[in-house]
């Protein structure tokens, strides 16, 4: 951990350039008709690879209707959503579990590991779904273990450990397989200031590496250590602003 903390460089590795998430004129009507919500309401947004991007904004303002769209959890009711290439916004629900398995890597508040496994298992066990064998599989879950920092928690459980530690094991079993992109919803929202700090850097950390970071939150303290900060208010971006 000492390591990770201390590793508070600038970042240098520029933008590719090259368009990983192109969103064109999307939206999201819940209960269409007379009560219709616009949860999103002409959303356009260009993310390229090597992005560190924070989207911020208040409670209802469309923030987790739009991580379900970026994360392929959901369809738009309207608009184009192209992702690496793949225009996913027509997609069936066995396509798009297909391209969030090969694409992104998620996180979430409340960490959703299993209690009754053990780090590296909750790390292994989607793999398992991905074809991947039992030793690479392992392999690929200390790797991952390892690179957040719990190389000596690989045996114990979620209720072992503290909500940074198991905020950290659902990192890593969402980078074990590289996913190029990570997304995160309010990843610290359930944290205390020093795990709040070892998790952004280890998000950090995987920028500096060269994925795409999408970190969603409410918290401005938080949207502030992204590189681009994103502002959403009623399903519509306010403001789209780089941070250095
Ligand atoms: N499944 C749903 N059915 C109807 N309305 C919804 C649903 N999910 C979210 N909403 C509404 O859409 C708006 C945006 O919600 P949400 O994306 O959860 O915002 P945030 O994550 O920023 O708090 C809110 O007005 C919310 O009440
Ligand atoms: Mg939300």
């Amino acid at each position: 951990m000492e390591e990770i903390l201390e590793n508070q460089k600038p970042d240098k590795i520029p933008p590719t350039g090259n368009p990983l998430i192109q969103i064109r004129d999307m939206r999201k009507i819940y209960n269409p008709g007379e009560n219709e919500v616009r949860a999103l309401d002409g959303i356009d947004l260009t993310i390229c690879e090597r992005e560190l991007v924070a989207i911020i904004g208040h409670s209802g303002s469309g923030k987790s209707t739009l991580m379900n769209m970026l994360g392929c959890l959901d369809t738009p009711t309207e608009g184009s959503y192209m992702l690496h290439g793949t225009d996913v916004s027509d997609m069936e629900d066995d396509e798009l579990s297909d391209i969030r398995n090969k694409e992104i890597g998620f996180i979430f508040q409340g960490f959703h590991l299993i209690q009754n496994l053990t780090a590296v298992e909750n790390v292994a066990l989607p793999l398992i779904y991905r074809g991947v064998g039992k030793k690479e599989r392992e392999k690929l879950a200390l790797k991952a273990l390892e690179k957040v920092g719990l190389a000596n928690r690989l045996n114990h459980r979620p209720a072992q450990m503290s909500g940074g530690q198991q905020q950290r094991v659902a990192i890593a079993r969402a980078i074990a397989q590289a996913p190029p992109i990570i997304l995160a919803d309010e990843p610290t929202g359930n944290l205390d200031s020093n795990s709040t700090r070892e998790i952004m850097q280890i998000l950090r950390d995987l920028y500096n590496e060269g994925r795409t970071v999408i970190l969603i939150t409410h918290d401005n303290e938080i949207a502030q250590q992204a590189n681009r900060v994103i502002t959403i208010s009623d399903g519509k971006i306010i403001s789209d602003v780089m941070n250095n």
